[in-house]
């Protein structure tokens, strides 16, 4: 495919000192995008992302003064992905939620959207997913969700959610979910894909440790080739990306980037 004329828009990327500075600005931005989008449209919808990055955020949401700036009835709680595991199990990404995050707040269980990944057909857990997508944000045919918020990770080898290097659905251009085969997991991941994510207004990536340093400049300042680095892939349409990183992971960055201190 004609590779598409990247215009080189300066990403908006904030480091912070370290992990603890992230995740406390992190909460902040959390709060004023939940109230800002319950003041313009009266709801919060957030795609949560999975992995042991936003374990820490999710915990502070839960504490005071984050807990109580947060209109919990009035947010809309998704996942951007999801193990093809029980609820119950220790590598659930909902589970990882509800011990830091639903147990801890006065949410409504009807807005906790998760994806129902107990069902042995992969295939079918993204189906109902997708349907519950389709039928929560009134959609049509052909027509995708727009959050108001998603939340993402950046594995090590580029992947983001569950877009891993070289699966189809890095290049998914018609579906909401798919349940994706992970060669090198040996499992299905189900996930939201490129169309949803870049439809959304915000899209926000949280990135620490110098494990990640090398992959996050090569995503950042390198060639573009989401087979190899899908988090390449997102970019907002009509929406925007911010990535919050921690110094570690930023210690590769040639670009001057807006240091938080
Ligand atoms: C998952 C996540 C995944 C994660 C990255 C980074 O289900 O694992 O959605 O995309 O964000 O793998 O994971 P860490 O935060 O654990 O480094």
């Amino acid at each position: 495919m004609q590779e598409l004329i990247r215009t080189q828009v300066k990403p908006d990327i904030q480091v912070f000192p370290n992990p603890e500075a992230l995740t406390w600005a992190a909460a902040t931005e959390f709060v004023q995008q939940a109230n800002q989008a319950i003041q313009a449209r009266g709801q919060f919808t957030i795609a949560l992302s999975g992995g042991s990055t936003p374990k820490s955020l999710y915990a502070l949401l839960a504490t005071q003064p984050w807990r109580k700036q947060i209109p919990w009835n009035q947010v809309h709680l998704f996942w951007g992905d999801e193990r093809h595991v029980l609820p119950s199990d220790p590598s659930s990404n909902f589970r990882m939620t509800q011990e830091r995050l639903l147990f801890q707040v006065p949410i409504p269980f009807q807005n906790v959207h998760r994806i129902k990944a107990e069902n042995p057909n992969a295939q079918k857990v993204a189906t109902e997913y997708e349907q519950d997508l389709k039928q929560f944000f009134q959609l049509g045919e052909h027509q995708f969700p727009r959050f108001d918020l998603v939340l993402l990770g950046m594995g090590s080898n580029g992947h983001t959610a569950s877009l891993f290097p070289g699966t189809d659905a890095v290049h998914e251009q018609s579906r909401s979910v798919v349940a994706s085969w992970v060669e090198k997991l040996d499992t299905h991941r189900i996930t939201l894909t490129p169309p949803v994510i870049n439809n959304a207004r915000k899209v926000i990536f949280f990135v620490t440790g110098s494990e990640k340093a090398a992959t996050l400049k090569a995503v950042l300042e390198g060639q573009y080739q989401p087979d190899r680095l899908p988090a390449q892939i997102i970019r907002p349409t009509q929406g925007k990306v911010m990535w919050m990183v921690d110094q570690a992971a930023a210690s590769s960055l040639s670009t001057n980037v807006s240091s938080i201190l």
